[in-house]
């Protein structure tokens, strides 16, 4: 079969080695993918929300499978443009339609969601701008810190965890009254803070039955020791030791259980992936947010797990045959240190030459954001590379992967050398 993965990212590099390996995958396409995808398969210069050129490409190359990575095209409703579409309609789409992409597109939504569907999260309480005055009486009240997430999509950027009470009612007011945010923040949800550990839980679901990826735990923060800045994630990490058995079983029965029977008992189709973002308090799991596709940089990891036909499974979501299906799980360790470029998560560097790649044996390099200028691989994007290694324990994955890291080079190469160490 032809298959199109829609995105750039190291997440859809990591999508497109593994379906690349599939003896059902006839031509795989990436559409814009970038200057490593073209390793896996042919990349088409569209962008992921332009919905008329994707339905002509995929109508002109007996496209039969879309796995849509990233979620503004997944909020945007192109599975649902498909499903109208007289001619698309029976090509399936891997990746929700737009009602249930609310569970990533509106945090309020998502909060509704857990509440009526008893989802252990934090205690929360929504405002617009009508309720402000409202919402800054019971900011005196919350507790400190508060976390202030803007309701919708905002790039990563709409949490705010205040620790002060002037500052979390300043926040909301720019958020609300002066829309910080854009639209994304015409309402805010204002939420208990939790302490822990976090955990990434990723479920493949055909809206019926559902299968457990392999959990991994990410690394947000730009500096070593988790300061600094949060980016769109600086490496990733899979087995996590915490995430034992008894932990993940508690995760299955008060979480994933509870969420895929939720979106059944409220008539909300869902074909693709559940990325649950946790915070274990205590033993105990708590959503902090839910999102409509797979993470980066943990789906580099989690891809380098499954040992099974990943065209198969997604064959299975799209056909609701997932339980028919065998889910293999690798139980090495697989680690990924992302290299980002000099100045990111500000202002970044661009149109920097790659070089040393072609010195990587034991390690895969995905690339993110990469494009080439005819001769050489240049960086055009914050997170440029994800390494990623496949070992038999943890400590030998962690420091392959680092050294790996360290034979590429690029003016402002940077990347954290302290990925996963804290779990050993
Ligand atoms: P989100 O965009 O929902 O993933 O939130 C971004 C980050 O903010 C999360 O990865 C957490 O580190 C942090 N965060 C969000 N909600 C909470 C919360 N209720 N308590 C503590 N930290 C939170
Ligand atoms: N790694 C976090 C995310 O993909 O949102």
């Amino acid at each position: 079969m032809n298959i199109l993965i829609l995105g750039s990212g190291g997440r859809e590099s990591a999508f497109a080695w593994k379906i690349a390996q599939s003896p059902k995958c006839q031509n795989l396409f990436i559409a814009p993918g970038n200057a490593g995808t073209t390793q896996y398969g042919t990349n088409v210069n569209l962008k992921v929300t332009d919905f008329e050129g994707i339905r002509t490409f995929v109508l002109g190359n007996a496209i039969s499978l879309v796995l849509v990575g990233p979620e503004e095209p997944l909020v945007k409703g192109v599975h649902d443009f498909f499903l109208n579409d007289e001619q698309l309609k029976n090509i399936p789409v891997v990746g929700p339609q737009q009602e249930a992409a609310q569970l990533e597109g509106s945090k309020d939504f998502s909060k509704q969601f857990m509440e009526k569907h008893n989802i252990p999260t934090a205690a929360y309480k929504t405002f617009t701008r009508d309720t402000l005055q409202e919402g800054l009486t019971y900011l005196t009240t919350a507790g400190l810190p508060v976390v202030l997430k803007a309701d919708g999509l905002a790039a990563g950027k709409g949490v705010l965890i205040c620790t002060t009470l002037e500052e979390a009612q300043q926040e909301l007011t720019e958020m609300l009254a002066e829309a910080k945010f854009g639209e994304a923040s015409s309402r805010v949800v204002i939420e208990q803070f939790l302490t822990g550990i976090e955990l990434s839980v990723f479920v493949m679901t055909d809206g019926n039955s559902y299968k457990i990826l392999p959990e991994a735990k990410d690394y947000k923060r730009i500096g070593e020791g988790d300061t600094g800045l949060n980016t769109g994630g600086m490496g990733s990490v899979s087995p996590v030791p915490f995430a034992d058995a008894a932990y993940l079983k508690k995760v299955e029965e008060k979480v994933i259980i509870p969420t895929v029977e939720g979106l059944k008992k409220d008539g909300i189709p869902y074909k693709g992936f559940i990325f649950i973002g946790l915070m274990n308090s205590d033993g105990e799991p708590w959503v902090i947010e839910y999102n409509c596709r797979m993470g980066d940089p943990e789906t580099e990891s989690v891809m380098r797990r499954i040992d099974s036909d990943f065209v198969d499974l997604l064959q299975g979501v799209a056909e609701g045959s997932l339980n028919e299906k065998e889910l293999i799980i690798s139980p090495k360790t697989a680690a990924t240190v992302v290299m980002v470029a000099g100045g990111y998560p500000g202002e970044y560097l661009k149109n920097k030459v790659i070089t040393g790649t072609e010195n990587i044996h034991e390690s895969i390099v995905f690339h993110a954001g990469t494009s080439t200028d005819g001769d050489n691989v240049i960086t055009t994007g914050g997170r440029v590379l994800a390494i990623t290694t496949l070992q038999d324990n943890m400590f030998n994955a962690l420091q392959q992967a680092t050294a790996d890291a360290s034979r590429i080079y690029y003016d402002g190469m940077y990347f954290r050398r302290d990925i996963g160490f804290d779990l050993l």
